[in-house]
């Protein structure tokens, strides 16, 4: 698939079928993920692949029980929750963790303040990577952030110390989403003269 088709046929799928994926196209996804730029070539990812069975269902029940406290303290847990539906449905989530990072609220020296935005970017590559390679393979996938509604729970969990960046949910879509709007080029483009 030539990159450009790939990169506007690409959507955000929030409903998979009931078919696994098999293993080796998950390693071909993660491995795009490797092959992304980073900063002084660090390549500061780390992939927690969850694909079902006790794990899975711990994974729900860490996010569930994340949603239930922030609900009961008041917070609007409705894009959340509809993360989380669509995560419990998912054949496979990849949870994209930064080992070298620190979690967000952690005072950060400026250097590691910097690092951390480089590293940031060089992981947003991977991810980006991974959502091509998806498409290329025939699988959709939806990039998450609402699991940092149970952030270190999901650390602890995972038994990861770094910093975790997103989620990714991978399947088979069940859905053909029409394009999302995007501002035009000239609203985001300066030419500076
Ligand atoms: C950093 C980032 C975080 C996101 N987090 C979520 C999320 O938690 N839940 C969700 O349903 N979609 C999430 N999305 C998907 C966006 O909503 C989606 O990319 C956007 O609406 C554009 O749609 P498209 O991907 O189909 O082009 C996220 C996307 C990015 C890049």
């Amino acid at each position: 698939m030539d990159v450009y088709e790939a990169i506007s046929a690409r959507r955000s799928i929030r409903r998979f079928k009931d078919a696994p994926l098999a293993n080796e196209v998950v390693e071909k996804i993660l491995q795009a993920g490797t092959l992304a730029p980073s900063g002084k070539n660090r390549q500061p990812w780390r992939f927690y692949v969850v694909s079902g069975g006790p794990k899975k269902a711990e994974m729900v029940g860490i996010l569930r029980a994340a949603l239930q406290r922030l609900s009961a303290e008041g917070h609007n847990m409705r894009w959340p929750e509809h993360s989380v539906d669509i995560i419990e449905r998912a054949p496979v989530t990849v949870f994209v963790c930064n080992p070298e990072g620190q979690r967000p609220w952690f005072s950060h020296g400026s250097d590691q303040a910097m690092m951390q935005v480089v590293d940031t970017q060089s992981v947003g590559a991977a991810i980006q990577n991974m959502l091509l390679a998806a498409q290329a393979e025939g699988v959709g996938s939806l990039w998450i952030c609402d699991v940092f509604i149970a952030y270190d729970e999901l650390c602890d969990w995972l038994g990861e110390k770094g910093e975790l960046i997103a989620a990714i949910s991978f399947g088979y879509a069940d859905e053909a989403p029409a394009a999302r709007p995007r501002k035009p080029l000239s609203d985001v483009t300066v030419w500076v003269k």
